[in-house]
């Protein structure tokens, strides 16, 4: 939809569509649940509450826009319309058609539905969506005399439909694209870590940016990025657009003063903070493209390095390490010898630093051969992994 036909539209309706407070739901890696939670309070939203897979909240519109700027572990921030029991397609049809999208979808708007089921008696989530979307074109035809249309790839408003044990919860999806996508990740490595993990390891390490990180495996970079949106109190969402920029009751001015406020805070890194290596030249040159498209040109450090030769700058700080996990047959005998490597380096060259170890293979994690003081069940999509801490006396 053009700027001025949005414009036209919000215009023309006096009211904003939601409430003054609704309530949210953000999206998270399974494991980082605790972790949004505090980003949340940080964000100064209280009364956050914990579940599988994400953070229940309530908050106002500047909140809503506020948590899609700055979470960093969030992958989509959910505002509910409405909760219904549902375990038949007349009563899906009947729950949503009873929602008043004229208020949130004019017919010359185009929509989207993404639908996630679990333990319910409709178990087809084509059929759901399918369903979801006739509801809301009926309603709003039935007000209209026309129907919007149908744009899955960039609808003006995403409508996230969630089944769980035939309770039906409706919503809008504030985000628009999944958080992960920060704006800076220009090419795809072989195995880059969603940057809403990456975010999330850094926070579990409760590294601040008050002593230097070391990523001796970084890929294209994703740790060493994240720390650094961290340490630079850069807002992750800064470089991107979300979906609720497209709402007939988005207030720009609300918007401006948050970017405002996010760009006055920047702060630069000091020299040799942040250090990443890798032995793969390729994934090098990616990393430095996307930190400095991320902001940080000159600001982080890349070396091209193998493993054995990784040896930190400085007395202490925290090393990250992201290894392969073999999941093809017959890597896993060769990577044996690469994680008896890592705990020899982390013994033998990063004392009085504190090691972190992300693996989705506990199999081979065993080949580090060093106790680690603390565990973190963090998945990676469907894979399970382990943060693996070691306290490097
Ligand atoms: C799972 S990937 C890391 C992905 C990274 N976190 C990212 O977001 O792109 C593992 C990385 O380890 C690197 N690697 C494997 N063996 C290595 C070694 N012996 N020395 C240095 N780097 C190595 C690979 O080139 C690869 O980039």
């Amino acid at each position: 939809m053009s700027e001025e036909k949005h414009d036209q539209q919000r215009n023309s309706r006096p009211d904003a569509p939601l409430g003054s407070t609704s309530t949210c739901f953000a999206a998270v890696p399974r494991g980082a649940e605790e972790i949004a939670a505090a980003e949340l309070q940080a964000l100064g939203i209280s009364g956050t509450q914990v579940g599988r897979g994400g953070v229940a909240f309530v908050t106002d519109r500047a909140g809503i826009y506020r948590a899609n700027l700055w979470l960093r572990t969030a992958s989509r921030v959910l505002l509910q319309l409405a909760v219904f029991p549902c375990a038949t397609p007349a009563e899906l049809y009947g729950g949503v058609h009873a929602i008043d999208w004229t208020e949130l979808i004019t017919p010359e708007m185009t929509l989207a539905v993404d639908c996630s089921l679990r333990d319910s008696a409709l178990t087809h989530s084509g059929f759901v969506a399918l369903k979801t979307k006739d509801a809301i074109v009926d309603r709003i035809r039935e007000a209209c005399g026309s129907r919007p249309n149908v744009d899955t790839a960039s609808p003006d408003v995403r409508i996230n439909v969630h089944l769980h044990r035939n309770v039906c919860t409706v919503s809008l999806d504030s985000s628009g694209d999944p958080l992960d996508r920060r704006g800076y990740r220009l090419e795809h490595n072989e195995a880059p870590l969603r940057e809403t993990l990456a975010a999330a390891v850094v926070a579990l390490t409760g590294w601040d940016g008050s002593m230097p990180l070391a990523d001796p495996m970084c890929g294209s970079g994703t740790i060493p990025i994240e720390a650094a949106l961290v340490a630079g109190r850069v807002a992750p969402g800064l470089q991107r657009a979300f979906g609720f920029q497209r709402w007939l009751d988005f207030d720009a001015e609300i918007w401006e003063r948050l970017l405002k406020e996010a760009d006055s805070g920047i702060r630069k890194l000091p020299v040799g903070l942040i250090t990443g290596y890798d032995q793969d030249s390729r994934a090098l040159k990616l990393a430095s493209r996307n930190a400095a498209k991320a902001g940080f040109e000159g600001q982080l450090h890349f070396f091209h390095a193998a493993l054995d030769t990784f040896q930190p700058e400085g007395d202490t700080g925290v090393v990250i390490i992201n290894p392969p996990y073999g999941k093809r047959l017959g890597e896993e005998d060769e990577l044996k010898e690469l994680y008896c490597q890592i705990g020899d380096i982390m013994k033998k060259r990063c004392r009085g630093w504190t090691g972190y170890v992300l693996t989705g293979n506990l199999e081979l994690a065993k080949y580090i051969g060093l106790k680690a003081s603390r565990r973190f069940v963090l998945f990676n999509g469907a894979i399970e992994c382990r943060l693996l801490k070691y306290e490097l006396y």
